[in-house]
């Protein structure tokens, strides 16, 4: 799979890189929103705090409006909340409208919720091809190959005609509710965010093309150009 590839010697070095390509990517945007769908887990949390510090006064989170791309289904104050995690480092030290935050609501029901937040992206993004647009989607991979919670035993949410649907962990069995593989590659761009050296095996199936990588639920993503664009550092590609 050709890949846009940015690699870096640390995951502060990636962090900062990122923020600034992500803050002007809204600044260049034309429309009057950008809608970026985040991913959870510790990877973005560097990200995050890089933006509350650089842009906390930034007049640029006017225009982005904040999506998931899953979400652990506990209440916003369990410390898995995705959305709990982005409160603490980055929103509680911006100024960006509440309006522009759009949670999943993991104190509801999973599927009451997966249909709950199908309907919101319905009524608020644009559509192409049949399927909303997200300006940007950004992902991260576990040391499985899952991403999004789209894990390598519920492939079939990758085809999904639902615009989110219900996953389960598969070693903890916690519910999700996640973005489908349809949507996130319909986003205008995808962006992965892969770093540590457990990451490393994974990340070189997919980009040796090795026959496991069709196994792995990130190797299915791929925007219509076919290139997500890969921010990792040089522990997740060593060989
Ligand atoms: C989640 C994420 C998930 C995450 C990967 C990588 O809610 O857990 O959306 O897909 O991106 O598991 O997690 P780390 O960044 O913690 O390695």
């Amino acid at each position: 799979m050709k890949n846009k590839l940015h690699i870096f010697k640390s995951p502060e070095e990636l962090a900062n890189e990122f923020a600034n390509r992500l803050m002007s990517w809204v600044e260049i945007h034309s429309g009057d929103e950008f809608h970026v769908a985040i991913s959870g887990g510790k990877t973005p949390d560097l990200l995050f705090e890089i933006l509350a510090e650089k842009y906390a006064d930034s007049l640029l989170w006017q225009k982005v409006h904040f999506w998931w791309v899953d979400e652990r289904m506990v209440p916003p104050t369990y410390p898995e909340s995705n959305f709990g995690v982005v409160q603490n480092l980055l929103f509680s030290k911006i100024a960006i409208p509440e309006e522009n935050i759009h949670p999943i609501k993991g104190e509801n029901t999973p599927e009451e919720e997966a249909f709950s937040y199908s309907q919101q992206i319905q009524e608020k993004l644009p559509f192409e091809n049949g399927w909303p647009v997200f300006d940007l989607i950004i992902l991260g991979m576990g040391d499985d190959g899952h991403t999004a919670s789209i894990f390598p035993d519920q492939m079939e949410l990758l085809v999904s005609e639902k615009i989110c649907e219900v996953a389960t962990h598969p070693v903890s069995g916690q519910k999700r509710v996640t973005l489908t593989g349809k949507v996130i590659n319909n986003a205008a761009n995808i962006c992965f965010l892969v770093t540590g050296s457990n990451k490393a095996k994974r990340l070189n199936e997919i980009f040796d093309i090795q026959p496991e990588a069709i196994y792995l639920p990130a190797s299915h993503i791929k925007s219509e150009e076919g290139i997500p664009e890969w921010y990792v550092d040089e522990a997740a590609i060593q060989k």
